[in-house]
């Protein structure tokens, strides 16, 4: 046996629950993390530039493309008829084609590529074609979207129904009804990094591209389906996106599609990157949405039904509308036990951009209109809303009868109850109500509101199947760890968080693990990294592998120095066999020469969750994520304009895997959607024309309107009751419905404007133009 000395005895360097950095955080900020346009150029490399339709919907009567391949530098130029494969990048549906093929859709339809050496050339080129269009008619906006769809008969996608109990007679008989029309504007996703591909071509007509993805595997056979190979054709790698936000789920196989002909039909190396103009006109953004609600409740505040008619505005085609309107379905409830419910919905086709997902995937849209019912409840009783939503939250945990949602899952692990009664008190939230009360009622031109809202949000794709995840862990021979997975990192910290599971199961300082590239050539047919579930499904998978392998170090130690597998332990950096300790790296030596396997992959499929969306019930989703937040705002009632001058988050990650990263999704979450509920507002024309397609027209939020006090908390009570990866929750996506409550505290704003007499009507975006004509309004009344 061994003599081996006594090992240092350290702590774990950058464990499960340990604040470390983002492995990229240096880099990001330093400017040396490298994105896709950052990688050198292969010699001869082409640009690509993708030409966009000037109509919302036309015939394309002639294209003549003649003038465009004798432009200056034009090696290749690709239309419709030059696509091998098939013609279509859709994620379902068949429905959106490559290159406009004898119709245009919305302005900014992609309807040829120019290669060229440089992009300047391509883009010169691209002006010379000559087009024959004979113009349609178009609907541009949401009315003319549904006036479009009546008159034809047919919706783009056939509407929904969820039912809970009987809701028509719940209202009838409700003593009180509170009911209204909101609206929230769409969205850009505004990623820093553009849309972007790089495809050079292999041997035998193969392909390998890189791409800015969330979503490899439905690159991979897009391309594949494109240039009409096999999936095995082609090979997706991703190392990190600039940003992706939903943005990155199915509009990327447009580009890496666009670059990947360019590549098989020159034999050149092809870029296809799009400016930010090009990228705000040509790809889909959040789901505009209008909600007719109808509220009944006792008199006191507590709810005995609800109606929702959900509008969704979805664009041109079908994209990835049905389950982002579902979503918006799933969430009309937000975190209230409705009793009754009936919720409709209806997906209507534009002629514009085909909207896509966006953080919150309809969620956000879905829990407006219930939050404005809040409002509305407790304006109409003179209660202070945050009393009415109190009266409404589902069961907690525990507690008795859990509640139903409306599409039949049991809210069982509910503890919004407990969360916002914390952060009652944590915000002062009774204190500073009488100090904005006074504060009103002294100043006749600024106002400011308050409002403390919750959020319930489901954790697990509602397409069931797409809740599975591989990896593919290799122990290298000095005891470094290879850790590769399905999910792509978009700056949210995935890689970090599923490396310190690793870690964690090895006992090993996370530095001797290796964070590498997404790649489909070594994790298979792989879920988009969305939902949320990222560090729940990949951190399963990446330690469902690790596991394997420890489990075969443990079996050779075990025999080797002829001790029961128990009598051995991973200790940080080491392991005891027995009465020995080794370093971890010297038992890998020994097990290699042991001809023990040291590379292993993991699988993981998330349990006990199904939906039947035929009857709209089931259990979608494996557990929810809660949280809550607190804003306080102020208004000028001469200008609309408008601060968020403090916020309080109290969040619930479960237990976490890393409270720093964890800390910034929710920051970033709250910020992100006070853009899409404040300043974001997209305009289009007549004509069908974005008219806010750069940051010049086009206001997200930036460091200035972060409030001077922010307070973020993780619930340090929070342990997810599902079995998840160390009992944590998911975090990308439900702190940006946190920011319903700037919009809340908006609407009190406004009430406070009008003294109290009418509740105003308020849609989303409020902007300083919106909050300005809800002030006249009121005061007006
Ligand atoms: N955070 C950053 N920094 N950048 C992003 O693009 N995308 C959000 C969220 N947080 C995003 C982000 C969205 S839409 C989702 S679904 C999740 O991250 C995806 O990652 P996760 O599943 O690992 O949380
Ligand atoms: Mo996020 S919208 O699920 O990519």
């Amino acid at each position: 046996m061994d003599e081996a000395p006594a090992l240092p005895q350290t702590r774990l360097k950058g464990g499960v629950g340990q604040s470390i950095r983002h492995d990229s955080g240096a880099k990001h900020v330093s400017g040396e993390a490298r994105y896709l346009d950052d990688d050198p150029e292969l010699p001869g490399t082409l640009q690509v530039y993708l030409a966009m339709s000037p109509k919302a919907h036309a015939r394309i009567r002639a294209m003549d493309l003649a003038p465009v391949r004798a432009g200056e530098g034009v090696v290749c130029v690709l239309s419709a008829e030059d696509v091998p494969g098939i013609n279509d990048y859709s994620p379902v549906f068949g429905d959106d084609p490559i290159f406009a093929d004898g119709i245009v859709q919305f302005v900014g339809q992609p309807l040829f590529a120019v290669a060229a050496p440089s992009l300047k050339q391509a883009r010169a080129a691209a002006k010379l074609a000559v087009v024959d269009y004979e113009d349609l008619p178009a609907a541009v906006t949401m009315d003319e979207g549904v006036a479009f769809a009546d008159a034809a008969g047919e919706d783009l996608l056939t509407p929904h129904e969820m039912r809970l109990g009987d809701a028509a007679s719940a209202l009838a008989g409700a003593p009180h009804i509170v009911e209204g029309r909101v609206e929230t504007g769409g969205q850009d996703h505004f990623y820093l990094e553009g849309q972007i591909a790089y495809a050079w071509p292999q041997e035998d007509g193969d392909v390998v591209v890189r791409s800015s993805t969330q979503h490899p595997s439905e690159v991979q056979h897009n391309v594949a389906k494109a240039i009409g190979r096999a999936d095995h054709a082609v090979t997706i790698e991703v190392r990190r996106m600039g940003g992706g936000f939903g943005g990155k789920e199915s509009q990327p196989a447009l580009f890496a599609s666009v670059a990947a002909l360019v590549a098989l039909k020159t034999g050149r190396p092809a870029k296809c990157r799009l400016d930010r103009d090009d990228d705000m006109e040509m790809t889909g953004k959040r789901h505009e949405c209008r909600t007719d609600y109808r509220v009944g409740h006792d008199g006191e505040g507590r709810l005995v039904g609800a109606e929702f008619h959900q509008f969704i505005r979805c664009g041109y085609s079908k994209d990835l509308s049905g389950a982002i309107a579902d979503r918006a379905m799933f969430h009309a409830d937000n975190a209230y036990d409705l009793k009754a419910a009936h919720i409709h919905s209806r997906r209507l086709k534009t002629h514009t951009v085909s909207n896509t997902a966006f953080r919150g995937f309809g969620g956000p849209q879905g829990m407006v209109a219930i939050e404005r019912a809040m409002d509305r409840i407790g304006f109409d009783l003179g209660l202070d809303p945050l009393d009415v939503r109190k009266r409404n939250f589902y069961a907690a945990m525990g507690a008795g009868e859990p509640g139903l949602t409306p599409y039949h899952q049991k809210v069982e692990d509910s503890v919004i109850a407990e969360m916002v009664e914390e952060l009652e008190a944590s915000s002062d939230y009774r204190a500073r109500r009488e100090a904005v009360r006074a504060f009103n009622a002294r100043s006749p031109i600024l106002k400011k509101g308050l409002a403390l809202t919750p959020v319930k949000f489901g954790i697990s794709f509602t397409t069931s199947h797409l809740n599975q995840a591989g990896a593919l862990v290799h122990v290298y021979k000095d005891g470094s760890v290879h850790l590769n997975h399905g999910g792509t990192e978009m700056g949210q910290g995935l890689f970090t968080k599923v490396a310190q599971v690793v870690a964690e199961e090895f006992q090993i300082d996370v530095e001797r693990v290796k964070i590498t590239a997404t790649t489909t050539a070594k994790v298979p047919n792989t879920s988009a990294t969305a939902a949320s579930s990222g560090s729940d499904l990949n951190g399963m998978a990446a330690q469902a592998a690790a596991r394997t392998i420890k489990e075969r170090l443990i079996a050779f130690a075990a025999e080797r120095y002829r001790v029961a597998p128990d009598a051995i332990e991973f200790l940080p950096n080491r392991v005891r066999i027995g009465a020995v300790e080794k370093r971890f790296s010297d038992l890998v030596g020994e097990a290699y020469l042991g001809r023990v396997s040291l590379s292993s992959t993991g699988f993981y499929a998330t349990p006990g969750i199904s939906y039947d969306r035929e009857t709209a019930s089931g259990k979608p989703f494996y557990y929810y994520a809660y949280g809550a937040a607190c804003a306080e705002v102020v208004i000028d009632t001469l200008t609309g304009e408008n601060r968020l001058l403090r916020a309080d988050i109290l969040h619930d990650v479960g237990q976490s895997l890393n409270p720093a990263l964890d800390l910034g999704q929710i920051e970033g979450g709250f910020i992100q959607g006070m853009g899409w509920l404040t300043t974001e507002e997209l305009v289009w024309d007549k004509a069908g024309r974005l008219r806010t397609h750069a940051p010049s027209t086009y206001k997200i939020p930036t460091a200035n309107d972060r409030p001077d006090d922010l307070r973020v908390k993780l619930w340090d009570k929070g342990r997810n009751p599902a079995a998840t990866i160390f009992r944590s929750k998911a975090v990308g996506e439900p702190p940006f419905m946190l920011a319903l409550s700037v919009f809340s505290a908006l609407t009190d704003a406004v009430i406070a404007a009008g003294e109290g007499r009418r509740f105003p009507a308020l849609d989303a975006p409020a902007t300083p133009e919106r909050i300005l004509s809800a002030v006249r309004a009121v005061r007006a009344a």
